[in-house]
């Protein structure tokens, strides 16, 4: 992990223009603070996503049995099940007849996840899958019980438009016919209320940014001067793209693994993209890839769409 990790650094770092993969904002520390982040009211898509499945849970029901009645809950990046424990509480106390399969590439994830779902629902039905999202899904047994994969926390944002349509592409060519996806999607909305998100006001999500920095530092021995680079969030309205960037305020040099990385005055790094969706790149992205659309669920305000698609 640590020869991939020095490996993917000192490539971003190398490349014109800088860049980190912003899957590895996620070691301990990062983990505790995009929790911070989910918490914060600028961070509005924990709540329109809340607001969503708690709306519609019923709703949601009768179309994950629709046809078949059996289901497994598929949910890839489960994370802590804040907003998924919403639909299991739901689906139980209606005696739906489920099993939920949290897949996660970290066994603790799924452990502490399990742990915490055998207090606080007992009778939910749990069979974690400690596997990459597409390696996971060919585990799944094939016995005419319909697979619902959930994607949720706009994840999806994460990808760039290539990287999505082939997660998109591979996930609809790991299902079976009548199987199905809920898949949450960060709409375009007023850029104000994006960039708070993304630049919130008690400045986690700075710290969430420079903890790769550090990070860095820790894990790789490299001399980052944390005061030496800026947090800067941006939004593009018309491609849909938030982009977080730290830049270099001086030139100076860093030093990583016995390399020296040379930053001009005011050189960024880029750090991570949050796509923001259009409905009609919604509809695309499913009808590229091969999917029906079947439901999509809103939030009041529209900042959110949970889209559930069928194979
Ligand atoms: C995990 N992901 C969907 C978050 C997002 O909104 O892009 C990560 C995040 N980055 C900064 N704040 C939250």
């Amino acid at each position: 992990m640590n020869d991939q990790f020095a490996q993917d650094v000192i490539k971003g770092l190398s490349d014109t223009p800088k860049q980190l993969p912003s899957k590895y904002f996620y070691d301990e520390k990062g983990d505790k603070l995009f929790q911070k982040i989910m918490a914060l009211d600028e961070y509005y898509l924990t709540n329109s996503e809340y607001e969503i499945l708690d709306t519609y849970k019923s709703q949601l029901l009768s179309l994950f049995g629709s046809d078949v009645g059996k289901f497994n809950l598929v949910e890839f990046g489960a994370g802590d099940g804040y907003k998924t424990k919403v639909l299991l509480k739901h689906f139980l106390e209606k005696e739906a007849r489920f099993k939920y399969v949290p897949i996660d590439i970290s066994g603790n994830v799924l452990n502490i996840l399990e742990n915490s779902l055998k207090k606080e629902l007992p009778d939910l039905k749990v069979e974690g899958i400690e596997n990459d999202y597409f390696r996971a899904l060919q585990q799944l047994e094939n016995n005419g019980t319909r697979n619902v994969v959930l994607f949720l926390g706009s994840n999806i944002g994460n990808f760039t438009g290539d990287q999505a349509f082939n997660f998109l592409k591979g996930l609809y060519d790991g299902l079976h016919r009548g199987d199905m996806v809920m898949i949450g999607f960060d709409l375009k909305k007023d850029p104000s209320v994006i960039l708070k998100a993304y630049d919130d006001s008690e400045g986690v999500t700075r710290a969430f940014n420079f903890n790769l920095l550090d990070r860095i530092n820790k894990e790789l021995g490299a001399n980052f001067d944390l005061d030496k680079f800026r947090h800067f969030p941006s939004y593009n309205p018309q491609t849909g793209t938030t982009e977080s960037y730290l830049i270099s305020t001086e030139r100076q040099q860093v030093e990583l693994q016995g390399q020296v990385i040379d930053f001009d005055p005011w050189e960024s790094i880029h750090m991570e993209i949050s796509q923001k969706y259009g409905m009609r790149d919604v509809s695309n992205l499913a009808l590229q890839a091969g999917f029906t659309i079947a439901q999509n669920f809103y939030d009041k305000n529209s900042y959110y769409v949970d889209s559930v698609w069928r194979k």
